[in-house]
């Protein structure tokens, strides 16, 4: 079985060729699969993102197909960034914007959650869609140089994002729930020789 991923996200690629691969299932780019659609993703939900995506690319192709679509959502900014997190700032002003704008709050009130959605389409257009979230908190100040966007300001537990390798990302972050979901629902429905 054939998955197309409606990304060029070199990362985003590797990680699902990887984690699909025991199931069967070879995933390819859009690029690969000779799109090259870029939807305005103008929903208001990261389900309804993921969703414009997934069928941009599936109008296209005719396979199934996967999209996601992810943000950060702060409790104290009445879930901002969420589905403009891309947008909120320039990749390398991103987590001083956040930072600035959560001035003067304190410690207990900066609760946040990193949200994935990730939309399937299968062979037919029929939409599923799986959610990821990891809960945490804004910290004080930007600590760790790995990952991207807010991981250096987003903690979970002791440490920011940026403090973690990728594998222990991974286990507890809201793209890794959210892929795990979507394993086993494919898993359950596509595994090779069932
Ligand atoms: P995307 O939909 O996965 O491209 O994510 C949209 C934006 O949300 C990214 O450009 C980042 O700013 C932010 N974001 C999503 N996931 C993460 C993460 O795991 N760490 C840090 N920032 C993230």
């Amino acid at each position: 079985m054939k998955i197309v991923m409606a990304t060029n996200n070199q990362n985003k690629l590797r990680e699902a060729k990887e984690i699909f691969a025991p199931l069967g299932i070879e995933i390819i780019s859009q690029k690969e699969a000779g799109v090259s659609v870029d939807p305005e993703e103008n929903g208001l939900t990261f389900a309804e993102n993921a969703l414009i995506k997934a069928h941009a690319v599936y109008e296209c192709v005719k396979l199934p197909v996967i999209a996601d679509d992810s943000g950060l959502c702060v409790d104290a900014l009445d879930g901002a960034p969420g589905v403009y997190s891309a947008r909120y700032a320039p990749e390398n002003e991103r987590c001083e914007k956040l930072l600035h704008n959560l001035e003067g709050v304190p410690a207990e009130k900066r609760t946040a959650k990193f949200v994935t959605v990730i939309a399937f389409l299968d062979q037919n257009g029929n939409e599923f869609t799986f959610e990821g979230i990891c809960p945490g908190t804004i910290g004080f100040e930007k600590r760790g140089t790995n990952g991207f966007g807010y991981d250096p300001v987003f903690v979970y537990g002791e440490k920011t994002f940026a403090q973690l390798s990728a594998d222990e990302k991974n286990a507890i972050s809201h793209r890794g729930a959210a892929l795990r979901k979507l394993y086993a629902y494919l898993q359950s429905e596509y595994q090779e020789g069932e």
